[in-house]
């Protein structure tokens, strides 16, 4: 097995990255215990990893069907947030990070379950690449949960604060129809923003009508990301 603290060589791939920080996670799992499992590629890899402690842990609550298809094929117990009470730990990716621990998620199309577990979780312990840390949010558009009936109206509260949103649409190849999330709810992707102040930008948005969940992490910001380099997985603390 490899050694999730060794050196990294300087040839790894993306996917090599994702692969040697989603192992560098298992030392955040706490044995006996519950555990939120957010989601993404990145987490795809923590999944493969978690598998070989299944009999460690009672189980997960899970932050998306995806994840939640995943776990249950390699037979880890899936709860639902209700069922349990506060979770020690939660393990997901991210967009971006910010040096003090701020994310953009929802590139995935999870962001309400996400922020739910996290909001549920003791510590949110950020897996990603190095390529996800930046010094100010924004470059990777805000992904934003919305009611359909305001997605207009939201457009246009968006371009005045200078951002641009669009409406996610399904993957090429299955034309312009908009992308549905777990919730049954839409997703305005807002690129054009830095998000210089996260936390009183989160506050704002979350306000409007008919937003279900902007997709800045600022409440619920990362207590330690495990980030993947070429020389190995550094440990950030906030
Ligand atoms: C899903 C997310 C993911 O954590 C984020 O998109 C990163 O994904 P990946 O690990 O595939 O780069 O927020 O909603």
């Amino acid at each position: 097995m490899t050694n999730p603290t060794a050196p990294a060589s300087p040839a790894l791939s993306q996917d090599e990255l994702k692969t040697l920080v989603g192992q560098a996670a298992l030392r955040f799992v706490v044995p006996g215990e519950i555990i939120g499992v957010g989601s993404g590629s990145t987490v795809n890899k923590f999944i493969e990893a978690l598998a070989s402690m299944k009999g460690q842990i009672k189980g997960v609550v899970s932050a998306s069907e995806a994840s939640t298809a995943r776990l249950r094929a390699v037979g880890i117990p899936v709860f639902d947030a209700n069922e349990v009470g506060e979770l020690a730990v939660y393990i997901d990716g991210a967009d971006e990070i910010d040096p003090h621990g701020n994310m953009i998620k929802g590139g995935g199309a999870a962001l309400t379950r996400e922020k739910i577990v996290a909001a549920q979780s003791r510590q949110f312990v950020c897996i990603v690449d190095e390529s996800k840390l930046v010094q100010t949010l924004g470059k990777f558009p805000v992904p934003v949960e919305v009611i359909p009936m305001a997605v207009q109206r939201l457009i246009r509260q968006f371009a005045a604060m200078g951002g641009s949103a669009r409406v996610r649409c399904k993957a090429l190849g299955t034309g312009q129809e908009p992308l549905v999330t777990d919730n049954g709810q839409v997703l305005l992707d807002v690129s054009g923003l830095q998000v210089s102040d996260p936390l009183a930008f989160e506050s704002q948005v979350s306000q409007w009508p008919g937003v279900v969940t902007v997709g800045v992490f600022a409440f619920q910001k990362a207590q330690v990301c495990l980030l993947a380099a070429a020389n190995g997985v550094k440990t950030l603390t906030f």
